[in-house]
């Protein structure tokens, strides 16, 4: 077999064979097929797409190309969510000890912020102490002990999606939806898992911007989990305006915390309630999604939620004090409002500029070995449909420098635009695939 034959095979659209997937992932994994043989599969595969053999095949062979945890030696059922990212994209802080203290198993591997979305590694390590690189026995008796563990992605977990997904950073081939299928199932099948829960953003904030390819993506991720015998549901979720009220990894950090207290916005309440409604359906804990809302309501009410929150910090090392005091939290030196210019009502958001505006303010990466301000985000004072008067706050930043606080500030104001009648408010949840 020679990796330029089934490039050229694939760029004329044809079906590559389980053997030829497996030769070309094994062979660059090996260095035996180089980057630049590689890169031309990549490209050819982001004009030709893939079947769903193919994506199973090569979602299979990343997989196997580290280590596949075995957790057999939990008893219960072991679910995880999975978002394909967004800005103010929170909910894994509440659905991980929400099912956790339910009694199902949650292994989750997040990962951490790409291009203009935030991630669950960066949200966590804005606790003091927080460590998210467990070793696999540490995660293991992590789980043992709590039923759930937040960690990032390890060096034997899934090597060929790490070494994949940045030749896929270079060379343009990102935003293809195979691709990416592939990447995220072959880490969330190494994990373990009986059960997976995709929350799958639509919108100006997602990487999917029109719903009908969120939805390819959706099927094209079940249909690979149900492949390999996982159960699996994937949402599909609005991302055209930042979800819930802060965005920036502290501030994400106490809105989750009042969730877990019974309180915060609205829309991080319902959808948290519906990402946890399917894990405890397809973990068997429950009979249908009712009985799956009422559970999660129940582990808020009863505190449960936020004694297994509590216990996961304390049992990775960070500072369960800032549960009841914020103020131990990275703080940001100043805040100002973006203040409105007319009048009317909050027409569009244009998330995906949101959500660079809060890179740019040092909340995510420029580059790989960036550092991150956990201090700085934003407050979304307006929102989608709401009415707006001239001078009044859409949205207040908190931060640090003043030069970043202005590039991000001319960015933020490019990113609303009102309209003089109030617009239809987005759905939350669109579809449920699965
Ligand atoms: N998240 C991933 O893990 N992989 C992708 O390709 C895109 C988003």
């Amino acid at each position: 077999m020679r990796a330029v034959d089934i490039i050229r095979k694939k760029r004329q659209g044809g079906e590559l064979s389980r053997e030829e997937m497996l030769f070309l992932i094994r062979g660059y994994c090996a260095t035996t097929i180089p980057d630049y043989q590689m890169s031309a599969f990549l490209m050819a595969v982001t004009f030709r797409g893939m079947s769903q053999g193919e994506m199973a095949s090569m979602t299979e062979e990343m997989m196997r190309s580290g280590e596949v945890l075995d957790l057999g030696f939990l008893a219960g059922v072991k679910v995880d969510k999975h978002s394909t990212g967004g800005v103010g994209d929170k909910t894994s802080l509440i659905v991980a000890p929400s099912v956790a203290a339910a009694g199902l198993i949650v292994p989750m591997i997040a990962g951490r912020g790409l291009a203009h979305t935030g991630g669950t590694l960066d949200k966590l390590e804005s606790i003091p102490g927080f460590n998210v690189r467990l070793t696999s026995e540490k995660f293991k008796e992590t789980l043992a002990r709590a039923n759930v563990a937040l960690i990032g992605q390890t060096d034997r977990l899934a090597p060929a999606d790490r070494k994949l997904y940045a030749l896929r950073d270079v060379t343009g081939t990102v935003d293809c939806q195979p691709l990416i299928a592939a990447s995220i199932m072959s880490k969330k099948l190494a994990e373990g898992i009986d059960a997976l829960v995709l929350d799958v953003k639509t919108g100006s904030g997602a990487f999917m911007k029109g719903q009908q390819e969120a939805e390819e993506l959706a099927r094209a991720m079940v249909g690979i989990g149900q492949s390999c015998g996982k159960k699996l549901a994937a949402l599909i979720t609005d991302m055209n305006q930042p979800l819930g009220e802060l965005v920036g990894n502290s501030l994400e950090v106490v809105e989750c915390i009042e969730v877990l207290k019974g309180r915060g916005s609205r829309d991080v309440v319902a959808l948290s309630e519906e990402l946890s409604a399917h894990c405890f359906v397809l973990g068997g804990a429950v009979e249908n999604l009712e009985q799956g809302r009422e559970l999660f309501r129940k582990m808020i009410r009863s505190g449960q939620a936020l004694a297994k929150f509590e216990q996961i910090v304390r049992l990775q090392d960070g500072n369960p004090a800032v549960i009841e005091d914020y103020s131990l939290l990275p703080r940001a030196r100043h805040e100002s409002p973006l203040l409105a210019t007319e009048t009317g009502y909050v027409q569009f958001m244009d998330t995906e500029k949101i959500g660079l505006a809060m890179s740019m303010l040092g909340a995510g990466r420029e580059t790989v070995d960036s550092q991150i301000d956990h201090a700085v985000g934003m407050r979304v004072d307006k929102k989608i449909g709401d009415a707006v008067e001239d001078g009044e706050a859409l949205c207040t930043v908190f931060y640090n420098d003043e030069a970043r606080f202005q590039e991000a500030l001319k960015r933020l104001r490019e990113s609303y635009k009102l309209s003089p009648e109030p617009p239809q408010r987005p759905t939350l949840i669109k579809k449920v695939i699965g």
